[in-house]
């Protein structure tokens, strides 16, 4: 029989431009291609709406979003991680509008691939944004997780948004063997481009989403997401979560949050040395921050800078955080 390539064979989907193979060199500094900006698109066109939990963080509607980029891209973003919120559009059991036109993500991908075309841009996948009971699955009647239909739905808005011109596709739900699903989806893709996958490898059931979910308006109706988020104190379901993902074919790999789990980055980054290693700089970290900020207790820049820097030390190469256009700026003022 002819030898058949694995998920993991596919290395050229994980360097295919100049930032990602800055990705996978690493060191210790804090340049521009270590920060990654999420950003919120609303589904009201021409929005631009404050967030009480995350003061300095907006949603932009898909004709603001690169008017907002604009100064920040100047400054030298590299790349960006989308959060489609849907306010009007129709939420229901299976998240219908997540691989639709409707999507303000995916009608934003090609607005922002032609006024700045040297930016990554990923996507967040998953579920509990376009579900009406506000969870990253489907279920069953008894209310037990149907994978199959899940990972079915995971794959097909991996593969939506991929054709919408996504670089990378970066599921967040948290679902068994996920990965598997949406690489084969995605390798099946008639696209000559490669698709990077950027698994959320050891996404642990935090409070510090809080701010997040008021954000993106996707806190779940009823229950929480510990059966499928992990427990904070298991270190053994981060080991093998990352491994089962890189075995299944991601190209990169994240913790999730980060303060709270620097020794998780070391220990995973030790393991898988030769993936890039990302960190989420979560919603209720940026709140801490800004709150602690605003009320005199410190000061921003140096708690920030300390803390990114503590990032990159535990072996995080790319930080996710909603401070990059600030830092930003300040790499811009130090050059
Ligand atoms: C959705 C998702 C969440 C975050 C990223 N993707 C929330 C959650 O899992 O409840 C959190 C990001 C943040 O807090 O900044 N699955
Ligand atoms: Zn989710």
């Amino acid at each position: 029989m002819a030898y058949q390539p694995g998920p993991s064979h596919h290395l050229q989907t994980g360097y295919f431009n100049k930032t990602l193979q800055q990705w996978q060199s690493s060191n210790t500094s804090i340049g521009t291609e270590n920060l990654m900006l999420p950003i919120f698109v609303v589904d009201s066109p021409n929005a631009v709406e404050t967030i009480s939990t995350m003061p300095g963080v907006y949603r932009y509607g898909v004709n603001k979003v690169v008017e907002f980029l604009e100064p920040v891209v100047a400054n030298g973003l590299k790349s960006i991680l989308l959060f489609p919120v849907l306010k009007n559009l129709p939420k229901d059991e299976v998240g219908s509008v997540a691989d639709s036109s409707d999507n303000p993500a995916i009608q934003v991908i090609p607005l922002i691939r032609k006024q700045f075309p040297s930016l990554t841009i990923a996507c967040d996948v998953c579920l509990c944004g376009y579900t009406s009971h506000g969870h990253c699955a489907i279920f069953n009647s008894d209310g037990s997780i149907n994978y199959e239909k899940t990972l079915a739905r995971l794959t097909a808005i991996s593969k939506a948004f991929s054709e919408a011109g996504a670089h990378i596709i970066a599921p967040s739900d948290m679902m068994d063997n996920r990965i598997h699903a949406i690489k084969q989806g995605l390798l099946s893709l008639k696209k000559e481009a490669p698709t990077s996958l950027l698994s959320y490898s050891a996404k642990f059931c935090s409070a510090f989403y809080g701010p997040f979910r008021e954000a993106a308006g996707s806190a779940p109706s009823f229950g929480d997401r510990s059966c499928y988020q992990l427990p904070c104190g298991s270190k053994g379901l981060a080991i093998r979560a990352a491994a089962r993902d890189v075995s299944q074919g991601a190209d990169f790999i994240m913790v999730k949050p980060g303060l709270a789990y620097l020794d998780i980055i070391s220990e995973l980054k030790s393991r898988h040395p030769e993936y890039p290693m990302f960190v989420y700089q979560v919603s209720g970290e940026y709140a801490m921050l800004a709150f602690a900020a605003q009320a005199g207790a410190l000061d921003l820049r140096r708690a920030l800078t300390e803390t990114l820097t503590s990032f990159r030390r535990a072996g995080a190469d790319v930080i996710i955080s909603y401070y990059t256009p600030q830092v930003l700026g300040w790499l811009r003022e130090e050059a």
